[in-house]
């Protein structure tokens, strides 16, 4: 009999996906995938450790399946992920039920899991070009790998620590990925990594997009995240040229205060950033622009966060994703004067939410009328009598079922424009 495998993923795109490779290897050492951690053989448990949510998420789910251990005597389990990275073999001091810490950058020695008790930290340059099995739950819309790491060591984030240096997959083996992913039948890739548009190996980023726009069989091609100070002319021209490269950018913009993006080590100010969505604008009309925001950093006063405020009034994004600041281990923004006290923290990213949700139901509201594609991508997780898909801008389209399936490209009409999503009619 197949042995079981549970896994638990936390956090980012490259997290859920890093989750594909461990399952992909395990395939092929027998193991089959189950939803139920009681019955596993092996609980994984893939950690983010962007925010102190995410820690203690984690710590506490660990604590909840230690009963497990004395009902089944076999049973290992595994900490991977970015915590792991981070803690190291402290897990094992928390919690002994742990068997094995294994890091982002070694998830290639999964094959290597033996009985007694291991860790697995160490800086792995290879993991840019060993190809790892994947085992991929969606058959229409696939993620691929460009680059791992990140340089950029903005004040407040722990990913420079937990995933090492940057370092850039041989644009040959993203092309036979994607090839053979075409040939597969997927229509949808997500190129990923923590800083796209830094990717460089034997090409640059853009010259990777004109590379893989050739590839038969993809219909759409997307990438987060981007960096602002990478964000070429270059690259604009490519999203605006190549067919398959959908009209949407993640940009995280992170404040609208030149002081507070200085403090961040962002390495741009908001006129840079303005000049970046302006151009995007100018040379593709259409393109939705979403960003990340962070409510409370250090010595963020009242006329900062306001600067945040007017930022978001003048820029509308059509979707922003924002969080507290939160304090993380090892950071340069953790030690940092003039923390922000919780409650402070709370109102200003309400106030920073409820403006951002106004412009977006307005931006979905000005769709009404409009005709766009969408790729289905499923049923509706609210109402199992409608389909759901996406705009190639990243939004949200819910129809009624007929005879679509996932995977098939259609053309709507927009009848209706909601807070989180669009309505649509097929033309048929
Ligand atoms: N590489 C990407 C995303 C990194 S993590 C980028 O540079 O944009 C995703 C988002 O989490 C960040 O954009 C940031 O808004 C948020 N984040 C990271 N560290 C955080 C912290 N310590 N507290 C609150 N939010 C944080
Ligand atoms: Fe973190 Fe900044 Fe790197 Fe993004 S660019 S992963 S926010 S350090
Ligand atoms: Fe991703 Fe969380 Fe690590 S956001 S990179 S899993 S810290």
């Amino acid at each position: 009999m197949k042995k079981l495998v549970y896994i638990h993923t936390f956090g980012c795109q490259m997290n859920v996906h890093d989750s594909e490779k461990m399952l992909g290897i395990l395939e092929g050492k027998g193991y089959q995938e189950t939803d139920q951690p009681s019955k596993a053989d092996l609980i994984i448990f893939n950690t983010c450790s962007i925010r102190q949510k995410a820690e203690q998420k984690f710590y506490s789910e660990l604590g909840r399946i230690k009963s497990y251990k004395k009902r089944h005597k076999n049973l290992k389990i595994i900490v991977a992920g970015c915590i792991a990275q981070q803690e190291g073999k402290n897990i094992f001091k928390k919690a002994p039920h742990v068997d094995f810490i294994i890091g982002p950058q070694n998830i290639h020695n999964l094959e290597k899991i033996q009985d007694e008790k291991q860790v697995l930290i160490e800086e792995n340059a290879d993991i840019a070009i060993n190809d790892l099995p994947v085992k991929r739950n969606n058959n229409v819309s696939a993620w691929v790998t460009i680059m791992y790491g990140c340089n950029n060591y903005c004040s407040y984030c722990v990913v420079p620590y937990t995933r090492g240096r940057e370092r850039s997959r041989p644009s040959e083996n993203i092309y036979k990925e994607i090839t053979e992913l075409a040939a597969k039948g997927y229509k949808e890739i997500t190129l990923l990594g923590q800083n796209v548009n830094s990717y460089y190996s034997d090409i640059n980023f853009t010259q990777l997009l004109r590379k893989i726009n050739k590839i038969e069989g993809i219909v759409r091609i997307r990438f987060v995240t981007s960096h602002p100070k990478d964000l070429s002319e270059d690259l604009i021209y490519a999203i605006q040229e190549l067919d398959k490269v959908c009209e949407h950018i993640h940009l995280p913009l992170q404040s609208g205060s030149d002081e507070i993006l200085v403090r961040m080590n962002r390495r741009y100010s908001l006129k840079d950033y303005m000049k970046r969505v302006n151009m995007l604008r100018k040379k593709i009309p259409d393109i939705s622009i979403t960003s990340d925001i962070i409510a409370g950093f250090p010595g963020e006063n009242e006329s900062d966060h306001r600067a945040t405020l007017k930022a978001l009034k003048e820029i509308e994004f059509d979707g922003i994703f924002a969080f507290k600041f939160s304090p993380r281990p090892g950071t340069k923004a953790e030690k940092m004067d003039n923390q922000i006290d919780e409650n402070i923290k709370s109102e200003r990213l309400s106030e920073i939410l409820s403006l951002q949700d106004k412009i977006t139901e307005k931006k979905n509201k000005s769709l009404e009328g409009t005709i766009q594609e969408i790729l289905i991508e499923g049923y509706d997780e609210l109402n199992v009598n409608r389909l759901s898909g996406r705009t190639r801008t990243n939004k949200i389209v819910t129809i009624d079922a007929y005879n679509f399936k996932q995977g098939d490209i259609i053309n709507v009409f927009i009848s209706k424009g909601r807070k989180h999503s669009l309505e649509g009619n097929p033309l048929i």
